[in-house]
This record gives C-alpha cells, structure tokens and sequence, in this order.
C-alpha cells in the first residue's frame, strides 16, 4: 500500500524511541523508503546502527556533518519525502518546531520542509500537560501539523497518564491513511458497523455481549486503505479509533440503525456489529432498587431492529453490496447461508464463536465467505489480515460483476 512512497522518520530522545525500530520494519513492509534522521537525545536511546541496519540507508546525525551535506544536504533531505513523521516527538522538539527553532538536523529539517509533517508525541503527563506544551500544539496544529497520540496508560517513567507513543501499528496505519490515497476503492463510500450494542435496563445497567469490535474496526481500517471513504459506526468497544475514517460511536442498536441511515449513501455496507437482538421494554428511567422481601425485578424483551435486513431491502437507498456476519456456535455453513437468504445480503462472512474458538475478543478469526456463487473457506488468520483479505475482495468487485 505505500509502495514507492518516502518517509522521512526523525526519531527525537524518548524511551519511546524503540518503538520506532518496529515503525522501520512495518513501513518497510508496507513497501515504504524510509530514510532516518535521529537527534542527539534520540541516539541516547537508539543506536545509530540499529537504525541504519532496519532501514537499509545511512542515518542522518549532524547538520554540520560534511559527508552529511555533500551527500544530502539538509534541505534536499527535508523534500525528498512524500511526510515526515516525527516519532517520538518529545516535548524539546515539539517546542522547536513551534518556535521555528534550527538549531540542529532534524528541527532545521523540519523547518526547511515543504511537506506534510506528523508527529507521534511521547513524554511524560506533566510535560504533556503543561500550559507551555499545549500551546505550542495548539500552534502546531494551527499551521497544519498533523499529530497521532499520545494515548494514556503506563509511561517508562513510572508515572500513569497521557503521553504514551501512538503503538507503530496505529502510526503506520495513519501514514497509509495520508498516503494510501489511489487505492482500489478510493472515491467509494462504505460503512462498516462494529461492536456490541449495549441495551439499556436502567440508567446504570445494561444487557451486552462479548463484542470486541476488533474485527469490525480491523474492516474498517482495512477499506480506507484502500482508498475507500469509511464511516464506522461503532458500538461501545476499548478500542482506539482508526486513523483516517469518521467514527460514529452509538451504544443502542436503535442508535446504531438511525447513525447507519444517517451515514447513507453508501456503496458498501459491512454489518460486523454483534447487535443485540432484543432491546429492553420497561426500561426504568431510575435505577431500580432492591427491596427487602420484594420479588426480582422482571425484564421485559422486545426485537431490535435488524440493521443487516433493514439496509438490504431493495431499493434507491441500497448499497451495491451488503456483507453481513454470521456467529454461529453450531451448523455454521447452514445458517451462515439461510441467513444470506432471509437477510437479503448479498454475502455473510460466517465465524465460528463456540467457546474455545477464542474468536470473540481474540485476535484471530477463521472465517467462510458465503456468496450465492459458494463458499470460500479462508484458513485461520489474524483479524487484521481478515480484514486485509476481505477489502480485497470487496475492491475486486468492483472491478468487475458482483460474485
Ligand atoms: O441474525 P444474526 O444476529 O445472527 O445476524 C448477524 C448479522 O446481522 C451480522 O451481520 C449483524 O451485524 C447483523 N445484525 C444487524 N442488526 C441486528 C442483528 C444482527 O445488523 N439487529
């Protein structure tokens, strides 16, 4: 997906620093040039060699290096890259940048770019929280700097909150979002849903299932890059949001219909949402309380919406081609293809999640494509390369008449 494509990764002095040795690998993967420039504070954290070993090119140090200028001057390095991508940023770079500070390869590299510039912060709460930090981002952002992260959780520093370095996965997934336009799909609309639903009981209690979004996520994520407009309306889930595509977040499946609907028009539509299929009748608009001696509370049932049917009605407003999934425990090419039937979709990706399958929640699916023209048993494979293979196979639809 970035084949051919030049990353310029300027890699500043944060613990974070060896997260982006990973970055190296996945971009080059990706079919990436990666080029590397790494500050003072960063080779205190990453050695020169093992950067220049991952990305196969002499790594960038010194402004005044003579080898450096005659080889590549700093203002030809600066422009001969698609983005820069700064990971970690650290707070002193970050600063720099606001100030227009050059004062060494990188920041003068930074500066001297006509390119677009991400960067990944890293550092610790306090320093991201600081008035000083968070105006030069608000400067940043003003002039068009885009930024991933941080996320919040266990810094190196012992501390617990928001600094952490976006995961390499997450930034290469935003790099291929910025320059994985001209995919198969680009100028196509998709929506994908993800996620349970959560069906209210009270204002504190609520019936949910063991949805972790992941696969609908990893489909969603997987459309965009290639090149498709996605909008994911997704139920509640732990998950980061995908770079690049709108995010809808809905908690209902009523909600969950009306953002689908909202989202429409659409040319694909994939319905990977464990929604509830029962929503709660006498939902209590107070909590409910126990009372000594009174009998259990009961909850009356009613049947939700079917988003997957509802969508797959015929009609001006249908997307050209609706997937929905089946999770089957028992019989599951059999109801995987009735449910094709009775739903009125045009393909159901049918997965096993009797226990021990380790699908729900897991990281890997094993997973039946089921079309009116027969079934493709695909082996088991990471939710990822599912989604990979499963927009592939969307894209190629498109290219030609719908199997
Ligand atoms: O009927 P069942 O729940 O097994 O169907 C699964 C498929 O239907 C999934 O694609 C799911 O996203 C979709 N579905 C839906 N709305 C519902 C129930 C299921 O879109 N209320």
């Amino acid at each position: 997906m970035l084949d051919g494509r030049r990353i310029l990764l300027i890699i500043s002095g944060g613990i974070a620093a060896y997260k982006s040795l990973e970055l190296i690998r996945r971009l080059q993967d990706r079919g990436a040039a990666v080029r590397c420039v790494l500050t003072k504070g960063g080779a205190q954290f990453v050695t020169p060699l093992a950067v220049a070993a991952l990305s196969g090119d002499k790594v960038y140090q010194e402004l005044f290096s003579l080898t450096d200028e005659a080889e590549m001057g700093h203002i030809r390095l600066s422009r001969e890259a698609d983005l820069v991508v700064v990971a970690p940023a650290t707070a002193n770079i970050i600063a720099k940048m606001a100030a227009g500070i050059a004062d060494d390869l990188a920041s003068t590299a930074l500066l001297a770019t006509d390119k677009p510039v991400l960067i990944a912060p890293a550092m610790n709460t306090m320093m991201w929280l600081h008035a000083a930090t968070q105006a030069n981002l608000a400067t940043l952002a003003a002039r068009g700097i885009l930024r991933i992260g941080p996320g919040a959780g266990d810094l190196a520093c012992g501390e617990v909150g928001a600094g952490r370095m976006a995961e390499p996965m997450e930034i290469l997934e935003r790099i291929e979002a910025l320059l994985g336009g001209g995919g198969p799909l680009t100028g196509r609309r998709a929506i994908v849903t993800s996620g349970p639903t959560h069906e209210a009981i009270d204002p504190v209690r609520y019936i949910a299932n063991r949805s972790s979004g992941r696969q609908g996520h990893a489909i969603a994520a997987a459309l965009a890059r290639l090149g498709a407009e996605v909008t994911l309306v997704s139920g509640p889930v732990v998950l980061a949001d995908p770079p690049g595509l709108q995010v809808v977040k809905v908690e209902s499946a009523a909600q969950m219909l009306d953002a689908v609907q909202a989202a429409l028009p659409a040319e694909i539509l994939v319905c990977a949402a464990a929604v509830a299929d029962w929503g709660v009748a006498n939902r209590a608009t107070e909590k409910r309380k126990k009372q000594a001696g009174a009998p259990p509370p009961t909850i009356e049932l009613v049947p939700n919406p079917d988003i997957l049917a509802t969508l797959s009605q015929p009609g001006p407003a249908r997307p050209r081609l609706v997937v929905g999934f089946a999770a089957e425990t028992e019989n599951l090419l059999d109801n995987a293809a009735a449910k094709l039937a009775r739903k009125g979709c045009d393909w159901i990706v049918a997965n096993d999640v009797s226990e021990g399958s380790g699908t729900f929640g897991g990281e890997a699916n094993t997973v039946h494509v089921v079309t009116p023209g027969g079934i493709d048993s695909w082996p088991r494979m990471g939710k990822d390369e599912v989604a990979d293979r499963l927009a592939d196979r969307i894209a190629s639809t498109f290219e030609g008449p719908l199997s």
